[in-house]
């Protein structure tokens, strides 16, 4: 079964075709950081209009990467939400266009099952399984029993970390997406400043970043105020070894309470370096999975891996009354 995915909820016009819910033939990424980056984040109504000038672009050249034709693709998987509206929109109305002429069926998949099931193009899903999303706007402990069963253990009650990450990032100077640069200056620093792990005794599965955040933005405005020099790289290096610290102690409460078979972390934030090391080293009983690093940020390889299981699961596909949703609840959704 060949199906065309769509992603358009944020910054990344992107279009791909798998096989069988498991091969990628093809995976366009139209980035439009380097346009964003002037203004220090994304500007929803510059990322609406950069959708519309590559998303027809980005669709052909996804079916020709795949050697194929429109008329081979057997179901269009399109991110319904959640995200930007103006974003989500342009995506979900090119799939509905392509849907109709070339009357293909179209299915409506929520982007942070596509996060979850980017783990899957790689190593395959054993169930249960507990799935740790981390990105821009996610931090969730989400139980998996079985395909496209999603069950919400703990969420952030503010902040997620990737905001956390960018927004101490534009504090400290650098440019954005500021998560990816804290991760490369803390891999050359040592944590010598001591930061708080907000809620990492807490008995529950919900995470809170935003004290951290002002705790480190405080500090930093402080130590300028009176002249002292930072060190860069230990104030990354002490932020993330904070934020880890708490996203590793709470997935591994997870993993005892529930018994699961694998861990799977999924989002933007699973290319974190420091992540990725404590978390292999803190957890050796059973299989912990980040996907290749070029399915971790937001791309259509995810969501068309993603519609495919959805679609085997429910047997069901939109029409084209099918919408975009700025916030849209995964566990209800679905
Ligand atoms: O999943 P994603 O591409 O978009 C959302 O759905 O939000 O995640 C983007 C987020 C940004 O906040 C970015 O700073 C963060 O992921 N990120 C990282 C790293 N790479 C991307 N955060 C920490 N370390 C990284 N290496
Ligand atoms: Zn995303």
């Amino acid at each position: 079964m060949y199906v065309l995915g769509v992603e358009t909820s944020c910054d990344e016009t992107s279009v791909s075709v798998t096989l069988d819910g498991k091969v990628v033939l093809s995976n366009v990424v139209l980035s439009q950081i380097d346009i964003h980056k002037e203004y220090g984040g994304v500007v929803p109504e510059i990322a609406s209009r950069e959708h519309i000038k590559g998303i027809t672009v980005v669709f052909d050249q996804a079916i020709k990467d795949a050697n194929l034709e429109y008329e081979d693709i057997d179901l269009i998987a399109v991110t319904e939400g959640p995200g930007l509206i103006g974003s989500l929109l342009i995506g979900v109305n090119a799939a509905k266009v392509v849907s109709l002429n070339y009357n293909i069926p179209i299915i409506g998949v929520h982007h942070i099952s596509g996060h979850i099931y980017a783990s899957h193009i790689e190593n395959d899903m054993q169930f249960p399984l507990i799935a740790l999303v981390v990105s821009g706007g996610h931090t969730e402990l989400i139980l998996m029993k079985e395909h496209f069963s999603f069950e919400k253990l703990g969420e952030t009650q503010d902040d997620a970390v990737g905001e956390a990450y960018d927004k101490v990032a534009r504090v400290l100077g650098l440019p954005y997406p500021g998560g990816p640069v804290v991760d490369k200056l803390a891999r050359s620093g040592k944590a010598e400043y001591h930061f708080p792990r907000p809620m990492i005794d807490s008995k529950d599965f919900n995470f809170s970043f935003s004290g951290l955040k002002s705790h480190v933005i405080n500090l930093n405005h402080n130590m300028k105020q009176r002249n002292e020099e930072i060190n860069i790289e230990n104030f990354c290096a002490s932020f993330q070894d904070a934020v880890t610290d708490v996203l590793v102690q709470k997935t591994i409460e997870a993993k005892n309470q529930y018994n699961v078979k694998q861990i799977l972390v999924a989002g933007g934030v699973a290319a974190n370096s420091g992540l990725r090391k404590k978390m292999k080293e803190s957890i050796t009983d059973i299989p912990v999975y980040f996907p290749n690093m070029k399915y971790c940020t937001d791309n259509a390889a995810m969501i068309s891996i993603a519609g495919y299981h959805k679609y085997q699961k429910t047997k069901k596909v939109d029409d084209l009354m099918l919408n975009g949703s700025s916030r849209l609840n995964l566990v209800e959704e679905n």
